[in-house]
């Protein structure tokens, strides 16, 4: 029976949203259901980021301010969780007299429990890691979601530990799921009407690496291909250092598999990919580009560049901006080079001013949004398969996505929702196109 309301915030990543989605489910079981309103609820969970400094101080920011909503008298539970509970641990409990709940990131499957036991008073921290297999049968499965596209979490955790990366610490060992188990998932959406698969990992591309009975990531593309139902599979995040000939030529024979991918780069100079760890170097970061460009005509990248990386000099910071003209990627995520505890990069000597590293950070920007616009506008006139998804945001619009990734918004009527049509863009903007149905 509901009885009770859950108020939960969601920062940080894909994963978190997924997870965030894990714990409503779960929670339900124990008759809570969800609200938009922290004054409305009996429980407030917020799921947490720590990838960089700017990200944990917004967590404890939040959690002073929704401090409040603890009302006299009624016990009403607040709980951390994600990544910034998993790196501070119990610590939160002694620095936040008014918390109740502590999850780490491999520890969901407690929360019922520890939800149970903060009901009536207990105080409690879990955030223990599970760095086997084991892990990936403990967590919960997501209901009650109809939707057109679907995650699907393949793999867990990260073992690259970038050098200036928290994600490894906080999310433990890389664990790929089994691949029975994913196309079991994958079946069951089908059926449910979902069409769309996002396959889902920190690093989905080394996907099956560690485990001879598994199939590689492209073999899983393929074989998620096979499923009756799903006309669209996308997959995120991916390293450039796993990225396959194999998977490459997905983009070419599996016609399912959307012309879009997220590949970030991080910097455009090998001095600073080195000092990152990150493996690969800007040729061979370029050539699988190149590669990718070739057998997917049309393929839209996004991207990730750390500005102010210690030691980035001006030249290195140039090579950037080169390669992101060589890529031109539709849309770049940016951040300023933020040191993390307990990463190898934390230990550099950092010489670089906030102004300066701004002053790189805009002129990035700047570049970014002059080749967003050019591809956006290439757009126009021609016409775009979109799946459709939704109301948009006008009175009279739909809205979905084209195959490259894009929102395209339309006018159009509602009995289109849960199509594919073919939309004729007629206007550009930086996040969205706008189309008319061909008359
Ligand atoms: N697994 C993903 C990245 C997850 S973190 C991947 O490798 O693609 C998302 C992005 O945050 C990273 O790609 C990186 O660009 C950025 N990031 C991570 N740590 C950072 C730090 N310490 N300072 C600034 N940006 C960082
Ligand atoms: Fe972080 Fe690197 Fe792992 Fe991505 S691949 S999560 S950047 S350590
Ligand atoms: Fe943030 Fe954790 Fe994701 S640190 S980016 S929420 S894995």
């Amino acid at each position: 029976m509901i009885d009770k309301l859950i108020y939960m915030e969601t920062f940080g990543c894909q994963m978190n949203v997924n997870d965030s989605e894990r714990i409503i489910t779960m929670l339900g079981d124990l008759g809570y259901a969800a609200t938009n309103e922290p004054s409305a609820a009996d429980m407030i969970l917020l799921n947490t980021c720590s990838v960089r400094g700017g990200a944990e101080e917004k967590v404890y920011k939040r959690l002073q301010n929704l401090k409040i909503y603890k009302r006299d008298g009624k016990s009403q539970i607040i709980g951390v969780g994600g990544c910034v509970a998993q790196q501070e641990g119990e610590e939160l409990l002694k620095k936040f007299p008014f918390l109740d709940l502590v999850f780490g990131t491999h520890n969901l499957h407690l929360l019922p429990d520890m939800v149970r036991g903060a009901e009536q008073g207990e105080r409690r921290s879990e955030t223990a890691f599970i760095d086997n297999e084991q892990r990936l049968d403990l967590f919960p499965s997501i209901k009650g979601k109809s939707r057109l596209s679907r995650f699907v979490t393949v793999m867990q955790g990260c073992d690259n530990f970038c050098s200036y990366c928290i994600v490894p610490y906080v999310r433990g060992r890389e664990i790929s799921r089994r691949s029975s188990d994913i196309l079991t998932e994958v079946s069951q959406l089908a059926d449910e009407g979902v069409r769309e698969i996002v396959l889902l990992g920190q690093n989905v591309n080394s996907y099956g690496l560690k485990v001879d009975s598994e199939p590689t990531f492209a073999e899983l593309i393929r074989q998620v291909a096979e499923v009756q139902g799903i006309e669209r599979i996308r997959f995120t995040t991916s390293h450039p250092k796993d990225m396959s000939d194999d998977l490459i030529a997905c983009f070419s024979d599996v016609t399912k598999l959307c012309g879009q991918i997220h590949l970030p780069a991080q910097s455009g100079s090998d001095a600073v990919l080195q000092r990152m760890k990150r493996v690969y170097n800007r040729e061979s970061y370029l050539e699988k580009v190149r590669k990718l460009k070739a057998v997917r005509p049309g393929i839209v990248f996004t991207g990730d560049i750390i500005v102010g990386f210690p030691g980035e000099t001006d030249e290195d910071f140039e090579k950037t901006l080169s390669l992101i003209e060589e890529v031109r990627y539709i849309d770049l995520f940016t951040f300023v080079y933020s040191p993390r505890p307990g990463t190898k990069a934390a230990e550099f000597p950092e010489e670089m001013t906030r102004s300066q590293k701004m002053a790189r950070l805009d002129r990035l920007m700047a570049l970014q949004k002059q080749i967003n616009l050019e591809i956006c506008n290439e757009y126009i006139g021609g016409l775009q398969s979109v799946m459709v998804e939704g109301e948009g945001k006008l009175p009279g619009q739909i809205s979905g996505k084209a195959d490259n990734g894009r929102i395209v918004n339309f006018s159009g009527k509602k009995n289109l929702i849960g199509s594919f049509v073919d939309v004729r863009i007629a206007k550009a903007y930086p996040n969205s196109l706008l189309g008319e149905l061909p008359k």
